[in-house]
């Protein structure tokens, strides 16, 4: 999705967070606060432009943890002056030093004003040696005071939840203790309206990719989708949202379609520029992964990905041309099942679109039904014919046979003339 409207009520500075604030922030003003520092990670973290002309970058080293924490405990009394009474910050972090960082929340806003955690959680393909693979960040949720606003967000239930459980009302009783809710005659009640079930604190939301058109290729950026559902939970229409570490100004883009008023502040001139470049014409994946349901996400098809995946290869998902990758030991081979619908030559272009740049030693497409009777098949390309199509060919051919026999048929096809 791109827009060209202007964006009068975004505002990025280039500036200090923590000295900006303290300075042109009106106390008591902001009702979200959205905080995504450096994590800690004791790395410069580069990337390159879209374009790849530039590289942009900044720096996450710190002379030792305890720098670190000062910093960041600044910024966070200092965020704590802006928020209104019903305002909630938002601290984005990671295993870097989400450990310490939850403590120093305890310390600024008081333990009885933490919120949630919240688990954002994305698939990655990487390895991993001797440890599990790290695919989720950390979002604490503190409120400034007892009286912060916060939109419920209902989702649809998860298709194991027992029927019951959907239709009938429930209450708690005397003890505390919850039972279904009853009439005067013990029947029990239905339930008034399908509500569905609260947001849960474990946000799958995917990763922008390397690829992904809304990535600008500042490190370390956002998805727009994380960003909104952030605002649904915490912000009206109208409200003003601080974004003290913009970085790309991904939640910048965010307010201007939830229609709140925004300041993003950040250090690095890049980045700035990078904001109010994007700001002007700025896109949004569109993910099809609902509240944890990766399912329509990734969208192969289950028994392309089990015979994939039984001759050992790399299923590939969300890509045209290609379902899987086998790695030989003279090099990289793409696989791919020509879909129903499609001829040959259909299936060769989209396998050689997708390969292209890829370093591939062979293709195999693998052959589901007749298309046109001359295919060109590149030198590269080898095709294989599917069980499936095998058996339907074989199947075809008895079955003829059995007609013939029928139909008193020669093998050459003439009906023969049979005399009492
Ligand atoms: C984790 S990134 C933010 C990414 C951003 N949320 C996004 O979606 O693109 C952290 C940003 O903080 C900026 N930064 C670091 N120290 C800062 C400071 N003292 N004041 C303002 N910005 C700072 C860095 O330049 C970097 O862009």
């Amino acid at each position: 999705m791109t827009n060209m409207k202007k964006t009068n009520s975004l505002q990025y500075i280039c500036a200090e967070a923590e000295n900006y604030i303290p300075k042109h922030i009106i106390d008591n003003s902001v009702q979200l606060i959205y905080l995504d520092p450096p994590f800690f990670k004791q790395d410069i973290l580069k990337m390159y432009s879209k374009d790849e002309n530039s590289i942009f970058s900044f720096p996450d080293k710190w002379e030792s943890i305890e720098t670190y924490l000062e910093f960041i405990k600044d910024i966070l009394s200092k965020c704590k002056y802006k928020l209104t009474e019903t305002g909630l910050i938002f601290l984005h972090c990671d295993t870097s030093a989400n450990h310490h960082l939850r403590l120093l929340m305890d310390k600024v806003f008081g333990k009885d004003c933490f919120v949630n955690e919240i688990i954002w959680a994305y698939k990655r393909w990487s390895n991993s040696a001797m440890r599990l693979l790290e695919s989720h960040q950390n979002i604490f949720i503190y409120s400034k005071t007892k009286k912060y606003k916060f939109n419920h967000i209902m989702t649809d239930y998860s298709p194991t939840t027992n029927i019951d459980q959907i239709l009938q009302s429930r209450e708690r009783d005397e003890n505390g203790v919850v039972r279904y809710k009853k009439d005067k005659n013990d029947n029990i009640l239905p339930i008034k309206e399908k509500k569905g079930v609260p947001l849960r604190d474990v946000w799958e939301i995917p990763f922008l990719n390397p690829k992904a058109k809304e990535r600008t290729g500042y490190p370390t950026q956002k998805p727009i989708e994380l960003m909104n559902r952030i605002i649904n939970i915490s912000c009206d229409e109208g409200d003003f949202i601080l974004d003290p570490f913009c970085g790309s100004g991904s939640m910048g883009i965010a307010a201007y379609i939830n229609n709140c008023k925004y300041i993003g502040i950040d250090k690095n001139q890049e980045a700035i520029d990078l904001c109010n470049k994007r700001k002007m014409n700025y896109y949004i994946s569109q993910s099809a992964v609902i509240d944890g349901n990766y399912d329509d996400f990734f969208n192969l098809d289950n028994e392309i990905k089990y015979f994939i995946s039984s001759i050992n290869a790399i299923p590939i998902e969300r890509n045209k041309g290609l379902d899987g990758i086998y790695s030989s030991n003279e090099g990289l081979i793409g696989i791919r099942f020509q879909r129903t619908e499609e001829s040959i030559s259909e299936a060769i272009y989209l396998m050689k679109k997708a390969s292209e740049k890829k370093p591939l030693i062979k293709k195999i497409l693998i052959k589901t039904h007749d298309s046109e009777l001359f295919d060109i098949i590149p030198e590269d390309v080898f095709i294989v014919e599917s069980l499936e199509y095998k058996l339907s060919k074989i199947i075809s051919v008895l079955g003829n046979n059995n007609l013939k026999k029928k139909n008193n048929i020669n093998t050459k096809g003439l009906r023969r003339i049979t005399h009492d």
